[in-house]
């Protein structure tokens, strides 16, 4: 048997996150074991979704759960090459966070309601239709998946109330590479 993997967040401003994803095509082991990892990851930090860049790989992977509750696994919903095929709805603001960005907060207006297509772990075809909190999540996870991140979207008077922090993680992240 092989190991467990194990993930840990990336943080901006890692060029990963900035990257475009690439399409899976192997439904395999690996994928499964892939998966199962960024669920244990999701949960153990206490969030609600997590795509594959955030974990520093560049494929096409979303998993989600919208109370973030491990014994809740009937939420869970893990979607490969996910693609929204229709938007609709008014647009709505809601404040978001990301794993990536653990000390930023911003409003973000997104339409309310979406449908995806996808495949699940195994490789069938799957399409669902999303209104509400989780509609929300997706196109925040599926925004990843593009290399399109929180303070692209964010207002300007959130851009200035989230400087100060912003140039902290930019600090941190050189200051790491600087001991490498
Ligand atoms: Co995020």
């Amino acid at each position: 048997m092989s190991e467990p993997l194990e993930f840990t967040v990336t943080l901006y401003p890692e060029p990963v996150l900035r990257r475009i994803a690439e399409e899976v095509t192997t439904f395999d082991d690996d994928l499964g074991r892939t998966v199962a990892a960024m669920y244990h990851l999701m949960f153990d930090s206490q969030g609600v979704g997590l795509a594959a860049p955030q974990v520093s790989l560049r494929r096409r992977i979303l998993v989600m759960n919208e109370e973030g509750d491990k014994e809740k696994p009937e939420l869970n919903i893990t979607l490969i090459n996910p693609r929204i095929v229709e938007r609709t709805g008014d647009k709505a603001l809601m404040e978001e966070g990301c794993l990536s960005f653990p000390s930023i907060f911003a409003e973000i207006a997104r339409p309310e309601n979406c449908v995806v297509e996808a495949m699940d772990v195994e490789g069938q075809p799957l399409r669902l239709e999303l209104t509400g909190f989780i509609s929300r999540v997706l196109q925040h996870e599926y925004d990843h998946l593009e290399g399109v991140l929180l303070v692209d979207r964010m207002s300007p008077a959130d851009r200035v109330r989230n400087k100060v922090a912003l140039e902290e993680m930019i600090e941190d992240y050189k200051e790491q590479r600087a001991q490498v």
